[in-house]
C-alpha cells in the first residue's frame, strides 16, 4: 500500500492503478473500526483497487466541537488498511486540502437541513465540500459510505446527482457491537457506565420502529422512544424523527420506506443512529417456517 500526502503523487498513482481496473474510494476520518473495514470489504467486491482516505476535516467541525480531541491513529489505521488490501492510503494534511486562499464551499440545501444539520450548522457544507474534493482528487468509479451517517449519505447522493458527478455512491449497512450499539470512532469517549447506558439508543429505536410498523401512531412511538432515552441518561435527546428514506422529508404515517433517525448526548458524547422502517407490505417475506 502506498501512503500518499501530495496531490500530484496521488494523481499519478491513481492513473497507474486505473490501467488495472475500477477504483473504489473509502473516505474516512481515521480512527478506523470494523465499520470502516466493512466499507473496505464491500469496496473490494466492487472494484479492482481500493483507495482509502484519512483526513480529519476541519471544515465539518463547529467551533465547540471535538476537532482537537478527535481520535487520530494514523499508524494503526495504515496497518489495518494495508492488511485489508488497500492499494493507496490518501492522507493529505489540512494545508494540502485547503491551501492559502481557499474559498469554495459546496452547499446542498434541503437534505442538509434539520436533523443533525439543525444542531451542527455548516457541518454538511464541510462534508459536501471535502467529499467533492476527494471525488475530484481520486476520481473513483465507486465510493462507499456507512448508513450510520444516514443524513450524510443522503447529502452526498443529492450532491452527486445535482453535479452529475460520474461516481456510483453505495451505502453500506451500519456495523454494530453485539449489544446493538452502532460502531463509531466517537464511542471511545464513553465511560464504562455510559457504554452500558448507550445500548438504550439502538433498543429504543428498534422498539419504536417495530411499534410504527405495527400501526402505532408515529408521534406516540417517538414520544415513547424519547422517554426511554431520557430514562437511560441521554440528555438532551436532540431528535428522534421518522423521515422518508430517500428525500429525508418528514413522514407522519408510514406508507413508503422510511428511516427512523436519532441523535442524543450521553455525558459529553453525541451519539447518532438510525433504522429502516418498511411498511408491512414492502417487507421481505420471511423464509422457511
Ligand atoms: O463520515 C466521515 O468519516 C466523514 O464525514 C467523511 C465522509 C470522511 C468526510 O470527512
Amino acid at each position: 500500500m502506498q501512503l500518499i500526502r501530495e496531490i500530484d503523487a496521488l494523481r499519478s498513482a491513481v492513473a497507474t492503478l486505473r490501467e488495472g481496473g475500477r477504483i473504489a474510494l473509502v473516505p474516512t476520518m481515521g480512527a478506523l473500526h470494523a465499520g470502516h473495514m466493512a466499507l473496505v470489504a464491500e469496496a473490494k467486491r466492487r472494484a479492482a483497487h481500493v483507495v482509502a482516505s484519512v483526513f480529519v476535516n476541519p471544515a465539518q467541525f463547529g467551533p465547540n466541537e471535538d476537532l482537537s480531541s478527535y481520535p487520530r491513529r494514523e499508524a494503526s489505521d495504515a496497518r489495518m488498511l494495508e492488511e485489508a488490501g488497500c492499494a493507496i492510503l490518501w492522507a493529505p494534511d489540512a494545508a494540502t486540502m485547503y491551501p492559502e486562499g481557499y474559498a469554495t464551499t459546496v452547499s446542498v440545501s434541503g437534505v442538509s437541513e434539520g436533523l443533525c444539520g439543525a444542531s451542527r450548522p455548516g457541518h454538511f457544507d464541510g462534508v459536501a465540500t471535502v467529499v467533492a474534493k476527494l471525488f475530484s482528487q481520486v476520481r473513483p468509479d465507486v465510493v462507499l459510505f456507512g448508513e450510520k451517517d444516514y443524513q450524510q449519505l443522503a447529502v452526498i447522493r443529492r450532491m452527486t446527482r445535482d453535479l452529475d458527478l460520474p461516481v456510483e455512491v453505495v451505502g453500506v449497512p451500519t456495523q454494530r457491537d453485539a449489544d446493538g450499539l452502532a460502531l463509531s470512532s466517537r464511542n471511545v469517549y464513553l465511560s464504562d457506565e455510559e457504554r452500558i447506558a448507550a445500548r438504550a439508543l439502538p433498543r429504543a429505536l428498534g422498539e419504536a420502529a417495530q411499534a410504527i410498523r405495527d400501526g402505532e401512531p408515529v408521534e406516540e412511538a417517538i414520544a415513547v422512544a424519547r422517554r426511554k432515552l431520557g430514562a437511560a441518561g441521554f440528555d438532551p435527546v436532540e431528535y428522534v424523527e421518522l423521515r422518508d428514506a430517500d428525500t429525508l422529508e418528514p413522514v407522519s404515517a408510514l406508507s413508503r420506506p422510511a428511516r427512523l433517525l436519532a441523535a442524543a448526548r450521553l455525558g459529553g458524547t453525541r451519539l447518532i443512529d438510525n433504522l429502516g422502517v418498511l411498511p408491512k407490505e414492502d417487507e421481505e417475506p420471511s423464509l422457511g417456517r
